[in-house]
Order: C-alpha cells, then structure tokens, then sequence
C-alpha cells in the first residue's frame, strides 16, 4: 500500500526527505485552516504539526484514512489524544529533539532577568543611557529552583551549575539517584518557592501545574525572585504576575510560551510591563532542533505507517 503524509506548520524540509526515502509521498501547506483542511485531510494517512495547527475532534472526524498524527515537537497539547485513540488514529511526538534548544534558551532567559538584557538593549536602541538604572544581580551563588527535573530542567542545571548556582529542584517522579547524579538537592514545592532565587518551570500545563504561582501562593515565595517559564502559558497565572511584581513578591518574569499564542490585546498589554521579558516561544527555534524533530517524527511514523517496530526518539 503506498502512503501519503500532509505537513503542516512550516516543519523542516528534512521532514520531507526522510518520508520520501522511505517512498511515502509528501504534501506541504503551510496555508490550510477551516473548511479547507477538513476537506484536504480525507485522502492522507498521516499529518505532521507542530503548535500552529490544532488537531482537535471535528478535524480527526473528517480525516477518513488517517492512521497518525506527529507532532515534530513534545507538547501533544493541540492534539484531541482521546478522539485519535477512540478513532485508532496514533498520536507520535518527538519527546528529546528540541532538549538542548529550550533549556539552552532558558539558560539565556536567566541570564537575560539577571542583568536586564531586553530593556537595556532597547533603551540604547532608542538612543537613551541609563546605566544606574539596570544595574543587575550576579548569579554566581544563588540558588535556582528547577519545577520538573526531566530532560530539559537536567539540561539547565549542568548549565547553571557552570555559572556557580545552587540547585534545587521539585519533581515527585525524580529519584534521589538521578538528584544525586547531577547535584541537585530534591525539595518540596514550598520549600523551593521560599528558598529559589531564580524559579524555572519545566513540565506540562496540566490540572496540578495550572497557576503554579499566582497570587494565592505569593507569601510563599522568596521576595525578589525571579521567574521563568519556558515551558506552557499558564503555569504561573499571567493576570497575577503584574501584582505579584507590582505588590514586591518578585522582581521580574520571563515568559517564552503563553496561554494563548500569539497573545490576546490583554495580555500584549500585561506583557507591556518592563520588568517582564518576553520571547515568541522561541524555545525550540533553533536550525538543529528543528532539524531532530523534523527527521525523528519522520521516521517514527514511516516505520507506524509501515507498520515496522519503532523506536521512539
Ligand atoms: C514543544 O512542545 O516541542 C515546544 O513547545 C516547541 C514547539 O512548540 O515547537
């Protein structure tokens, strides 16, 4: 049987080659939504998104012969897992490819808080000086606290540990081994939030990391942390994080991903606030991770489709 497979979102070419050295034909439309996608779906037997497309029940209910749907990426969260499962349809994502990327982009984003690189490149820009004003804060010493000690958050603490930080982290899934191995102290979320100078999150939006910090919990927190979230929108509630910087419970946020993207008028106008930085989820964004996860999901649903046994990245 010969297949056929629609690539959406602006995946990397070396998707396409990958599929068609395996004889599988291979469709691009970055421009399809609607009507229009429901109607293309129907003749081909696997999709491959990253987050632009959301892969919800009506368009899985249109697409008549698809047998997987593959996120070149790891969050599934545009994906309507339980309609593809009640349907036979296999969800694929690429759960290490982009790793180095985000936590790379995270480490920037530290760095980037710690000396107020956003807001002082664009005073210069705007042909304005004023050094007192963004005076930083080492890190060397100062204790990151890492929320979800997986892939990404490992990678970001042998990278902070270079600049001298203290890590700590929460992940009630980590083992004292894996903790041990990297040098990290595992702690309760309570004591982390008191103790982080630096707080990153690296896990999914789900119900128990929905709001993770926001106004409710703001007395737990270290005064004058800084937060990051690389991760999902939502993590930290966006309508408390000007109260929380404005009321002195932390210094300053920087945001990558957001609840809604690209971000609702109210939000662009939270974001507005200077002591937050923002990215356009950038945290894959990299040539090299796009590449992985171009070439990983390509594999891993020619060999589903082909019905060989894979691996998954
Ligand atoms: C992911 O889930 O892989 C990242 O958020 C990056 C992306 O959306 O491409």
């Amino acid at each position: 049987m010969s297949f056929n497979v629609l690539l959406l979102d602006n995946v990397n070419e070396n998707c396409e080659e990958v599929f068609e050295e395996c004889g599988i034909t291979v469709h691009r439309n970055h421009n399809l939504s609607g009507q229009e996608l429901y109607d293309e779906i129907k003749s081909y037997h696997g999709l491959v998104v990253r987050s632009a497309t959301t892969v919800d029940a009506d368009l899985l209910q249109a697409a008549d012969n698809l047998k997987v749907v593959g996120r070149a990426g790891v969050g599934v969260d545009n994906i309507d897992i339980e309609e593809a499962t009640a349907r036979g349809i296999l969800v694929m994502n690429t759960p290490d490819g982009n790793t180095i990327s985000t936590a790379e982009h995270t480490c920037g984003m530290i760095l980037a808080l710690a000396r107020n690189i956003p807001q002082s490149v664009n005073k210069v820009k705007n042909r304005g000086w004023d050094r007192k004003k963004y005076m930083g804060t080492e890190v060397q010493t100062k204790t990151l606290g890492i929320v979800g000690l997986g892939k990404i958050g490992s990678e970001v603490t042998k990278r902070m540990q270079q600049f001298g930080m203290e890590v700590k982290a929460y992940d009630p899934y980590a083992s004292v081994e894996k903790a041990e191995r990297l040098g990290v102290e595992l702690t309760e979320l309570d004591e982390l939030l008191s103790t982080a100078d630096f707080l990153t999150v690296h896990t999914p939006l789900t119900e128990k990391t929905k709001g993770l910090i926001s106004m409710d919990n703001a007395d737990k927190l270290k005064k004058g942390m800084f937060l990051v979230n690389c991760a999902r929108g939502g993590i930290f509630k966006e309508d408390d994080l000007i109260p929380l910087i404005e009321e002195g419970y932390i210094a300053g946020v920087a945001v990558d991903s957001y609840s809604s993207e690209p971000p609702t008028d109210e939000l662009y106008d939270l974001l507005d606030h200077p002591q937050i930085i923002t990215t356009p989820h950038l945290g894959a964004s990299t040539e090299e991770a796009q590449e992985k996860v171009a070439v990983q999901i390509a594999r891993q649903m020619s060999d589903a489709l082909e019905q060989k046994s894979f691996k998954g990245s």
